[in-house]
């Protein structure tokens, strides 16, 4: 696979949303009474991840998050309904709020986007973070065959039923999260810039800025059409098993300089780089994976054109023409066409020669007419 090609981002985050409001706001406000903010007893860090099961209970749970996604394992289920979402474009309004809560570069977000086709309730947007490596270590939380992506974004979204994320997070429907590959490309990515430029801004811990808004869509990937779904958890404590996980197969591609900023700019505790930020793939245990598209069916290479042609000719009566199947039809049309054309050509020819035979007896025969009826 390109994988140079393809980064990933995936946002989970437990503390991001209830707690970690709660949790951030506390440390606001005691930011001068070091005592007092080091006394919390939900502190935790990436180091260590088996510690987190003794203070967090949740985190033992059989339907953890982040998975590995096994590409050949998963069930296509065309019947997922696609993801349609609202309100994301936020050109023109307020500005947003960006922090370093000391585990993740967070976005803040209005609950004026939202998902509003996808789940069985309208989802509210709360706010939308990062998980990434270092240089050496790709740092996506979910995998795809094993694989890591450099990075991942999460786009948290709580249940409407519910008045806050916080009140959300410990629901079983409580969220919704979009999570996202994040690889290199050649580019820029200009979309990611608009928090990247300002990232030294937030480089300390519990540090905050407001950016201008923007189009917040342009964050993921270009397709949401092709994702797999299952239900999981926060990825951070206190791992709760509230999220409806999207995860999708298209990828968003920033530079390698733009990646290096997320990798090497963000600093937690005292002075310590904040990086690794990801936690290890959790057991399935029994869980589906769904996907809203043929595993066999791929954009990439002509390999797989052959095999989305035989996926469909199973399936061939339900649903649209694949790519391999329209390919057949316009070379079978084509082949027709060719071989009328060459009767045709071949006809004509006959006709011609015919006729010249027939001339050239005429010739013989009245000879001084001829050249008039040229
Ligand atoms: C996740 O969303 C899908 C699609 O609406 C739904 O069928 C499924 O029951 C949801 N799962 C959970 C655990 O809420
Ligand atoms: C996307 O789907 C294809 C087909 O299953 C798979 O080969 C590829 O690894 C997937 N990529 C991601 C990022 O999901
Ligand atoms: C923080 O760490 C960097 C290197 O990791 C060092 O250059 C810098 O002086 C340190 N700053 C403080 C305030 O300790
Ligand atoms: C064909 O489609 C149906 C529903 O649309 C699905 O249940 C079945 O698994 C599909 N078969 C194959 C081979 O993809
Ligand atoms: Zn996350």
């Amino acid at each position: 696979m390109q994988l140079e090609l393809f980064i990933t981002l995936l946002l989970v985050h437990s503390q991001v949303l209830g707690d970690s409001s709660s949790e951030e706001d506390l440390s606001k406000e005691h930011e001068d009474d070091h005592e007092k903010s080091s006394s919390h007893s939900d502190h935790w860090g990436y180091q260590d991840q088996t510690s987190w099961l003794s203070t967090f209970t949740a985190c033992n749970g059989k339907s953890q998050s982040p998975i590995d996604i096994v590409t050949r394992e998963v069930t296509y289920d065309p019947r997922l309904p696609a993801i349609k979402l609202d309100g994301y474009d936020l050109s023109d309004g307020p500005e947003l709020t960006l922090q370093n809560n000391g585990h993740t570069l967070q976005l803040q977000l209005p609950n004026t986007m939202r998902i509003i086709q996808g789940f069985d309730e309208i989802y509210f947007a709360a706010q939308l973070h990062f998980h990434w490596g270092n240089t050496e270590v790709p740092g996506s939380e979910h995998t795809i065959d094993n694989i890591h992506f450099p990075a991942e974004i999460h786009v948290v979204h709580y249940n409407s039923k519910y008045s806050s994320v916080k009140e959300a997070a410990s629901k079983p429907d409580g969220l919704a999260v979009l999570g996202a590959f994040i690889g290199i490309g050649l580019h820029e990515n200009d979309n990611y810039e608009k928090i990247l430029s300002v990232i030294k801004d937030v480089s300390s811990e519990a540090s905050d800025t407001k950016i201008p808004s923007f189009n917040v869509r342009h964050l993921l990937p270009n397709s949401l059409d092709r994702f797999y779904r299952y239900t999981g958890s926060l990825t951070t404590p206190p791992c709760f098993q509230s999220v409806n996980w999207t995860v999708f197969n298209d990828t968003i591609t920033v530079s390698r300089k733009q990646l290096a900023a997320l990798e090497e700019t963000l600093k937690a505790g005292h002075n310590e780089s904040l990086s690794k930020n990801f936690r290890a793939p959790q057991q399935l245990n029994g869980r589906q994976v769904l996907a809203s598209f043929p595993a066999l069916q791929t954009r990439y290479g002509v390999s797989s054109e052959t095999d989305s042609f035989s996926t469909t000719r199973v399936n061939g009566s339900q649903g649209a023409l694949s790519r391999g199947d329209i390919l057949a039809i316009a070379f079978g049309v084509l082949f027709v066409l060719t071989l009328l054309l060459f009767f045709l050509y071949a006809y004509q020819q006959r006709q011609k020669h015919s006729k010249s035979n027939l001339e050239a007896r005429q010739n013989v025969i009245y000879k001084p007419a001829n050249k008039e009826d040229v």
